[in-house]
């Protein structure tokens, strides 16, 4: 990182999170240069708290590019997952419905380890680098001008990836008129805690309570991730410890009375709104946007992550063929076929969201429904593969 970044690279990657990251790695394996901007220090990158669920796909790609030991000595691979409603609770065996698990491994550590390689092995990823403008796009010469150091530089590029963020300027150097927003808002939010003290249950609960939804996750064997519906704008200081615990002991309860949740000290508390927000299309010119930048889902899906992977696997892809040979399809079909994924993903992420939220502006005819999609999950076992396929993620061409 010493080293001054170069003047001129093939790829111009804006921001450094998973997405950036891993496009900047996948890219070098195929002989792709880049640098990498991130606008954050490098201590905010990599505490930020995320969802952690891998899927296939994704832990496929830390494995090819070389990102995969912590996550093979510490992270949790699981078959299934369980949901939990009206006093009962029904598990869905992801191995035993698809024949493939996913890995709870959090988000922040994948991120501390594209870092630690990246800077490894030399190559540019600049920290505390504010993207003023992204310009040129329409032309077959884009740049970057960044703020870093005090100083002003310009970055030239073949091409430019806005991995950005879904607030980052990337997005801006697409004309208005030519970007289609689609956006829901959900009327709740996550109240997240990390806890220290052992998981309640091996594998996730994803719960529709009395008073909503709650997830019980984890870290590591000794880490509790757990999460409540609490209403938008809430402070997540205004909720006490122990009412916390009481509310997911209350949404977790099974009416035989058999499950018990373990309390422990709450190390770390936030609150996340719950939106979903598509941006076609995610290339203009010598623009491409990955992640973020084109996308959120809720995290009920666990999608976010696996998202921003899939777009730059497809991405690293299609631009090394075209560096390669000049041919452009495969940079052509990007928006198109990655936006397939997107809406599948955005899609399950809503089924997920609505069927295990009370929603405060809902009526009981919600309520029906959603208990008739779990009732129908329960009792349906290709309701559950449905289910199981859509969690475990798609093969990458199989949308
Ligand atoms: C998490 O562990 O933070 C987590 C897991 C599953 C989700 C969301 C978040 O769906």
């Amino acid at each position: 990182m010493s080293a001054p970044a170069p003047e001129r690279t093939q790829v111009a990657i804006v921001g450094g999170g998973p997405a950036g990251l891993m496009l900047a790695h996948l890219l070098r394996l195929r002989g792709v240069d880049s640098v990498v901007l991130e606008s954050r220090p490098r201590d905010r990158v990599e505490t930020r708290q995320r969802a952690g669920i891998l899927e296939h796909g994704t832990v496929e790609a830390l494995r090819e590019v070389g990102a995969d030991a912590r996550m093979d000595e510490l992270g949790m691979p699981h078959d299934g997952f369980e949901l939990r409603f009206a006093g009962r609770g029904v598990r869905v065996d992801m191995q035993e419905l698809t024949g493939e698990r996913v890995m709870i491994w959090a988000q922040t550590e994948v991120t501390k380890d594209l870092i630690a390689l990246r800077l490894e092995q030399g190559e540019p990823l600049v920290f505390d680098a504010e993207v003023l403008t992204v310009s040129d796009v329409e032309t077959d010469s884009p740049s970057v001008r960044y703020r870093h150091g005090g100083a002003e530089h310009v970055l030239h590029a073949d091409v430019v990836v806005g991995a950005d963020g879904s607030y980052g300027p990337s997005r801006r150097a697409i004309p208005e008129h030519l970007l289609r927003r689609f956006e829901r808002v959900y009327p709740y939010s996550w109240l997240g805690i990390l806890a220290d003290v052992a998981p309640s249950s091996h594998e996730l609960i994803y719960a529709r309570g009395r008073t909503g939804f709650a997830l019980a996750s984890m870290r590591s064997p000794s880490v509790t991730r757990a999460y409540i519906q609490v209403p938008n704008g809430t402070d997540p200081q205004s909720w006490a410890d122990e009412a916390i615990w009481d509310e997911l002991s209350d949404r977790f309860a099974l009416d035989d009375r058999s499950f018990r949740l373990a309390r422990g000290p709450i190390t770390d508390k936030s609150v996340t709104p719950m939106r979903s927000m598509v941006t076609e299309p995610m290339r203009h010119g010598r623009l491409f946007l990955a992640g973020d930048a084109a996308h959120i889902v809720p995290p009920t899906g666990a999608k976010g992550l696996n998202l921003a992977v899939a777009d730059v696997r497809v991405l690293a892809e299609a631009l090394a063929e075209w560096f390669a040979t000049k041919d452009e399809r495969l940079i052509d079909a990007y928006s198109p076929s990655v936006l397939r994924r997107v809406w599948r993903a955005s899609h399950f992420s809503w089924t997920m969201t609505t069927m295990l939220h009370v929603d405060p502006d809902g009526d009981p005819f919600d309520e029906q429904l959603a208990l008739s999609h779990l009732h129908h999950i329960e009792t349906s076992e290709s309701a559950r593969r449905a289910l199981a396929e859509n969690y475990r993620g798609l093969a990458l061409g199989a949308v």
